[in-house]
């Protein structure tokens, strides 16, 4: 939580900004329209790729399905806590979550940047150490690669890891803010947790800095695998695996 305090964007207004959005999508739920696509369009409100000035909302589009639906499951059973995901999600059931997964996971619109935030701040030096993070990891605390599990091209790896670019640095902030006090939790045993657990907040913020000012190649999929076994047993991997 503090991470997001101190990303300038404290998490109340995140809670008012989704409260505003909602009375904007709840006619669309309850109007019940027709196909996937139309449904789905409230989605967009908040995570359209296209005009978005918000620097939190996480880019969904072409992440790979398993991790989306992973996610969608997370919020419905507590895992993850954003209010608005929680109420989205809440009672639908697993069919339908891993169909919504699916329709989102083969949308590939272009990656605009990502929002500046935290990242403009951000001066060479943290940027360098990010860069050294994500490429190499930190061997003396234990830190792989971020590039060993995202994938060298960092679009994230089927079935379940998601791509690192396009994200807000202060959405990528807040994510490791919440493993740190379990609000976010995946599988056990969970890889991300032990990483954040590792990382201080300086790094944290280096990493994030460098992949949020980094441009996504407009045709980036994710890997169908990686060339190495996983340097952690991540448990929400094995399990979109089965
Ligand atoms: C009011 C804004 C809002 C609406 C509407 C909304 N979301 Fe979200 N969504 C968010 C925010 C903010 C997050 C990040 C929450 C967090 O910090 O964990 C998020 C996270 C997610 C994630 C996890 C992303 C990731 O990379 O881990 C998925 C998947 C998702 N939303 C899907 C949906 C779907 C599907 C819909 C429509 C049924 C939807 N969202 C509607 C705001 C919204
Ligand atoms: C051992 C493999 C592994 C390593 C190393 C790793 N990650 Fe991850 N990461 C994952 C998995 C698996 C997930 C999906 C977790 C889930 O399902 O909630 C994930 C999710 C994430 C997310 C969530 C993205 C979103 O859209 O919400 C971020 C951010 C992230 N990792 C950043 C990093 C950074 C930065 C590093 C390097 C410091 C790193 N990861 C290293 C496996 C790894």
């Amino acid at each position: 939580m503090a991470a997001c305090m101190r990303s300038g964007m404290p998490i109340i207004s995140r809670v008012l900004a989704a409260c505003a959005l909602a009375c904007a999508c709840l006619p669309l739920r309850a109007a019940a329209p027709e196909t996937l696509e139309q449904r789905l369009a409230a989605c967009l409100t908040c995570h359209s790729v296209k005009e978005r000035g918000d620097a939190y909302f996480p880019r969904i589009a072409g992440k790979p399905a398993g991790y989306l639906y992973n996610q969608l499951r997370n919020f419905r059973d507590g895992r993850r806590q954003y209010p608005m995901m929680v109420y989205m999600t809440a009672y639908l059931p697993d069919a339908y979550l891993r169909e919504i997964a699916d329709y989102f996971a083969n949308q590939h619109p272009p990656y605009p940047p990502a929002p500046a935030g935290s990242a403009a701040l951000a001066d060479s030096a943290q940027l360098a150490r990010g860069e050294a993070l994500v490429r190499n990891g930190d061997p003396a605390k234990k830190i792989p690669a971020c590039m060993a599990c995202h994938g060298a091209a960092l679009t994230g790896v089927e079935p379940a890891i998601p791509g690192l670019l396009g994200l807000p640095s202060d959405y990528i902030n807040a994510q490791f803010g919440a493993w740190k006090s379990q609000a976010r939790r995946a599988a056990a045993p969970d890889c991300m947790a032990t990483i954040a657990a590792r990382l201080n907040e300086a790094d944290v913020a280096a990493a994030s800095a460098w992949l949020a000012r980094q441009t996504p190649d407009a045709n980036a999929r994710p890997a169908a695998a990686l060339p190495q076994p996983l340097p952690l047993a991540c448990g929400s991997v094995a399990g979109a695996a089965k």
